[in-house]
């Protein structure tokens, strides 16, 4: 195991002790991003919930909105959204920096294989191709993102896949931060909008 992976095994691993110690208070704590309204727009919405970034971000990916390249394999996919403020409306140039594990689970640690940041358009609306990320050890499968609309903190988050059996094994996985997901005849279509709280 690298030793990368193992720090996040190891962090996964406190979590679940944790998790198993826990007085009953701390179990209904820890099911708190469960019991979160679902954001609902037109109206208004709850912020999209933060995650830990864990071990393997790295700053200053490409500008480059698909992360297919010559030798990727994989089940292609392509991810789509918006940005949108705690009040519905479109977050436009807000920054969408992705990051994930190959279809065998590694993250590359040396270049940026898929890795790429990309802004929303006039619309707040995001468009990601890539391939379906493979699971690693403790986590189920997950994209890690970063969301900034422009002058404002970055939120770091995840995104979910729904049906997996890892889901329920995870002690990361939120369920709120589970995409749609269809079949499509290349591959997978998700989709998943995010809120950000524009702060004002
Ligand atoms: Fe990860």
């Amino acid at each position: 195991m690298q030793g990368a992976s193992r720090r996040e095994f190891l962090k996964i691993a406190a979590g679940l002790s944790a998790l198993s110690a826990g007085s009953r208070a701390g179990d209904a704590a820890a099911q708190g991003p469960s019991l979160r309204p679902t954001p609902s727009c037109p109206g208004s919405a709850a912020p999209t919930a933060r995650q830990t970034e864990g071990p393997y971000f790295k700053p200053d990916s490409p500008l480059r909105a698909s992360l297919l390249e010559p030798g990727l394999t994989g089940t292609p996919m392509i991810v789509t959204g918006a940005v949108l403020s705690t009040a519905c409306q479109p977050v436009a140039r807000a920054l969408i920096d992705v990051w994930h594990a190959d279809d065998r689970g590694a993250y590359d640690t040396t270049g940026f294989r898929l890795r790429g940041h990309q802004f929303t358009d006039d619309q707040g609306r995001y468009r990601l191709e890539t391939i379906v990320p493979g699971i690693y050890v403790g986590r189920t499968r997950h994209f890690h993102v970063k969301v900034q609309a422009p002058n404002r903190p970055v939120l770091t988050t995840q995104l979910y896949f729904p049906g997996e059996a890892m889901n329920a094994r995870d002690p990361i996985f939120s369920p709120e931060l589970v995409m749609r997901v269809s079949e499509t005849t290349t591959g997978k279509a998700g989709s998943f909008d995010f809120v950000v709280d524009l702060g004002r």
